[in-house]
């Protein structure tokens, strides 16, 4: 079959704005967007520009704007888009550095900022691993599933209209350690995200967990993160 595929494109050097390129490229039914792009790359126009790398829904590298909602390049196929015009934009709400490609940065500062990594340093490390029981692992093994794609945080209304929000991917990451029975920096996470760019920010308008291709249930994740920093207060 053939698609008719758009790609919002935008070269900083020859562009003064974004603007739609048509393409027809042939597919079959069980391909994935990132096949039409691998084809418009290799076949048509080498200058298109995107991330990849595992394509296997793994590494969270080629999140997009496909027909209007925040996806995996490598996991949505041809024939979930229907039968009409398959569009691809970047993500929204973060700045595009060229065509499909947006600048990470400040998406990784705030998940950095949230201290993301164990912290255990009041007693010397076991000589094999840490233990925990099932039940304490299981309270935080829906957040372990995050791949940083940053669908969830580009698509929310509130990170759009405050960029300084830290958004549900960064929350989502802090709850994956706030959660964590060996851990002991809890605390100190809650205060960062008391703050008035921290979990108040949300609203809970829910697009962050229609996105998450990991299906990860985000707004309840940032719900649990609110209460504990109330309950703290109490
Ligand atoms: Fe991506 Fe989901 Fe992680 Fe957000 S929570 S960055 S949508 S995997
Ligand atoms: Fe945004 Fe998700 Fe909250 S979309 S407002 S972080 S529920
Ligand atoms: Fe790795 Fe799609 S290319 S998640």
């Amino acid at each position: 079959m053939q698609v008719d595929l758009r790609i919002l494109r935008y070269d900083p050097e020859r562009d003064a704005k974004p603007h739609w390129e048509a393409y027809t490229v042939e597919a079959r039914p069980i391909e994935r967007v990132l096949d039409l792009l691998h084809k418009v790359k290799y076949e048509q126009d080498g200058t298109l520009t995107f991330r990849r790398s595992c394509a296997h829904g793994v590494c969270g590298s080629d999140a997009m704007l496909i027909n209007g909602r925040n996806r995996l390049a490598c996991r949505i196929r041809v024939d979930q888009l229907g039968r009409g015009r398959i569009t691809v934009a970047p993500l929204p709400g973060l700045p595009v550095v060229k065509d499909l490609v947006v600048d990470m940065d400040g998406f990784f500062d705030k998940y950095k900022s949230v201290m993301p990594y164990l912290v255990a340093d009041s007693t010397p490390p076991p000589e094999r691993e840490r233990r925990q029981s099932p039940e304490d692992r299981a309270r935080y093994d829906d957040t372990t599933k995050c791949i940083l794609c940053a669908a969830c945080t580009s698509s929310c209304p509130s990170f759009w209209a405050q960029p300084s929000y830290v958004g549900p991917a960064a929350i989502v990451n802090a709850h994956r350690f706030i959660f964590d029975s060996r851990d002991e920096a809890a605390e100190e996470r809650l205060e960062i995200l008391a703050d008035k760019d921290g979990v108040w920010r949300c609203r809970t308008i829910f697009n962050c967990t229609d996105a998450c291709p990991r299906g990860i249930k985000i707004t309840q994740a940032i719900l649990e993160v609110s209460s504990a920093i109330v309950e703290r207060h109490a």
